[in-house]
């Protein structure tokens, strides 16, 4: 029989059990057995493991969070320590693995592979959405609607008292979350590291607001931006306004997945085992345009997903 690796690496993301429940159920019927290495890479280092059953993921659907565990592995960046995981694989005569995080995973997923005959198999799991190769990373659409839910109530605050908020978001390199959490919540301003942040661009944005009379500002703010204490204090310094920050931070990785991350995860799972099926060669599942797809793990580990930047203007014109 067939043995199949399965590890959660990286910043946990709701509907990494999903995945998980899905690519059992998918796995299993056709003869694969399936081995979870716990907290991941560096339960690969150190053999620790457990087989998965189709009873084993059951009601774990809802749950955020990894029933595998997940971490983030310093000794897998080196050779010790993917050789140790290497030979952790060649002993439990695993065939594929398949590697459920974020880009920084996948990068590691690459490495392996340098050193292993194994195929690598990625499903992109993560808040941040930065995956190149998808429109969408599982979670992320549960991570957008959890800030939501926590900005419109800041919202009602900041109408009431005429205030500005600066939401922080979570998105130490990229911005998307800090996008769509802006777009969605109608921001006024959205301040992602793509860009560098032009404070007096705020300022004059500020200044528009009050002469047309708007009785609240949300600025949505990914964390890569910087110090967000800082910033805060130059906008009330600079603009007259009573600022407010507020950092929405863990709330954002956790809770129960929406059913969109949730539909995701269901065919993100039956494709990547359809991709061990066929023993493609390291490969990143993805969906594009509405079409689910894979990639090369080496071509996405490569390339930066763009931000769409138009979606930021269009944000800032609907909120005038
Ligand atoms: O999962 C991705 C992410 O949430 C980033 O947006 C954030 O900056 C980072 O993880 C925090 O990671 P950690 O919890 O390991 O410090």
């Amino acid at each position: 029989m067939k043995r199949v690796g399965i590890v959660t690496s990286g910043g946990d993301a709701p509907g990494m059990n999903a995945v998980i429940r899905a690519v059992v159920r998918m796995a299993l019927p056709i003869g694969l057995k399936v081995i979870g290495f716990q907290n991941g890479y560096s339960g690969l280092i150190t053999d620790q493991k457990c087989p998965l059953g189709l009873r084993s993921v059951s009601g774990i659907i809802n749950f955020g969070g990894t029933i595998l565990g997940s971490r983030r592995c310093e000794e897998f960046k080196t050779d010790k320590g993917l050789k140790r995981a290497q030979k952790t694989l060649e002993k439990n005569k695993i065939s594929g693995l398949i590697v459920i995080g974020g880009e920084g995973s996948f990068a590691g997923a690459l490495d392996l592979t340098r050193l292993s005959s194994i195929n690598v198999y990625g499903v992109p799991c993560s808040i941040d959405n930065d995956v190149y190769g998808t429109d969408e990373t599982v979670g992320f659409d549960t991570a957008v609607n959890t800030a939501l839910f926590a900005i419109d109530r800041i919202r009602d605050t900041a109408t009431s008292h005429n205030r500005v908020f600066i939401i922080e978001v979570m998105g130490r390199k990229r911005g998307f979350l800090a996008l769509s959490v802006g777009l969605a919540a109608g921001a006024e301003k959205i301040l992602v590291p793509e860009i560098k942040t032009d404070l007096k661009e705020v300022y004059e944005l500020l200044e528009e607001s009050r002469m047309k009379g708007k009785k609240s500002n949300i600025i949505v703010a990914a964390e890569g931006v910087g110090d967000m204490r800082r910033i805060a204090k130059k906008i009330e310094k600079n603009t007259g306004y009573e600022v407010r920050l507020s950092v929405l931070g863990y709330i954002q990785r956790g809770g129960a997945p929406t059913a969109r991350s949730r539909i995701l995860a269901g065919l993100f799972g039956a494709k990547v085992v359809n991709l061990v099926e066929n023993e493609r060669e390291n490969e990143v599942v993805g969906i594009l345009d509405g079409k689910l797809t894979s990639t090369n793990l080496e071509v996405v580990c490569k390339n930066r997903k763009p931000l769409d930047l138009n979606l930021l203007h269009l944000a800032e014109k609907l909120a005038t």
